[in-house]
């Protein structure tokens, strides 16, 4: 499976700390933010990898990881949204790297504790569709929020003003090759964004959508309070970091 990892937007909820460089390139404790989501693909046993960067600095990034020796990467693939249209507009850039294999997609600010390669072995048997991540949250109403009946995911609400369930779908999800026809049929949604929980609902109306739970901690680092917290996290110790030559 190929990866992609999303690191476009303008990040404007963290302004004025993204006015001159990109929201993926501010620290989390002791390294820039996007080399967390590139360990996690790395980690699941991910190695062909698409960054979709946009935004400030985007040149900074191939200063920062070159072709991805750091991560025992031989080589990273590179393209550049324009504007902030959504995580869905972002990805649709990926058609042509995806080339029509199934791919996994990490947003650039989620950070984990743990591995994801059990959900990718799960996507791994499906017949296609797509496959989420969930991860129980004591904010739900602040991401997707996928609506229940039983075990079964009936519908997911992108920031619900009350959630049904205490259940986030966390920025990891993996796709077949029709999402980017699914994207194509999409219309912007009120904040004027190309919503990712759209394509979700789309697998979901075809009874092809499963998920897994994550365990350990979660989180994304897109506001201040969330970037303080996945700081302390990270701190604390346990996120899925390598050793980076270089760093004591
Ligand atoms: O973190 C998980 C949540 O991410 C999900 O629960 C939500 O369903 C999903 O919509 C998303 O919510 P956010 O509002 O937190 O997404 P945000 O706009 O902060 O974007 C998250 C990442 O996606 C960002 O770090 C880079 C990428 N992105 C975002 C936009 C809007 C892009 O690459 N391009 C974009 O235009």
């Amino acid at each position: 499976m190929k990866g992609v990892i999303l690191a476009g937007g303008l990040g404007s909820r963290l302004l004025p700390l993204t006015r001159v460089t990109n929201k993926h390139l501010l620290p989390v404790y002791d390294r820039p933010m996007i080399f967390y989501p590139l360990q996690t693909l790395v980690n699941a046993g991910i190695t062909d990898i698409l960054l979709v960067t946009g935004g400030q600095s985007a040149g900074d990034f191939l200063r920062l990881l070159g072709n991805g020796t750091d991560f025992g990467l031989k080589h990273i693939n590179y393209t550049y949204q324009e504007g902030e249209r959504g995580i869905a507009d972002a990805l649709r850039l990926a058609e042509h790297f995806a080339g029509g294999q199934p791919i996994c997609v990490v947003l650039g600010d989620n950070i984990i504790e743990t591995n994801i390669i059990q959900a990718c072995e799960k996507f791994g048997k499906q017949s296609g569709g797509a496959h989420i991540i969930l991860k129980d949250v004591p904010d739900p109403e602040r991401f997707g929020v996928p609506v229940f009946d039983g075990d079964r995911i009936t519908r997911i609400e992108e920031k619900p003003k009350v959630s049904s369930s205490h259940y986030a779908v966390t920025g990891m999800y993996m796709y077949d090759a029709t999402v980017f026809d699914r994207i194509r049929k999409l219309k912007p949604s009120g904040r004027g964004e190309f919503e990712i929980s759209d394509v979700n609902n789309q697998y979901l109306a075809d009874g092809t959508l499963t998920y897994s739970i994550l365990s350990g901690w979660w989180t994304d680092a897109g506001t201040f309070e969330s970037l303080r917290r996945a700081t302390n996290l990270v701190a604390q110790g346990g996120a899925n970091k390598i050793d980076v030559p270089g760093m004591v």
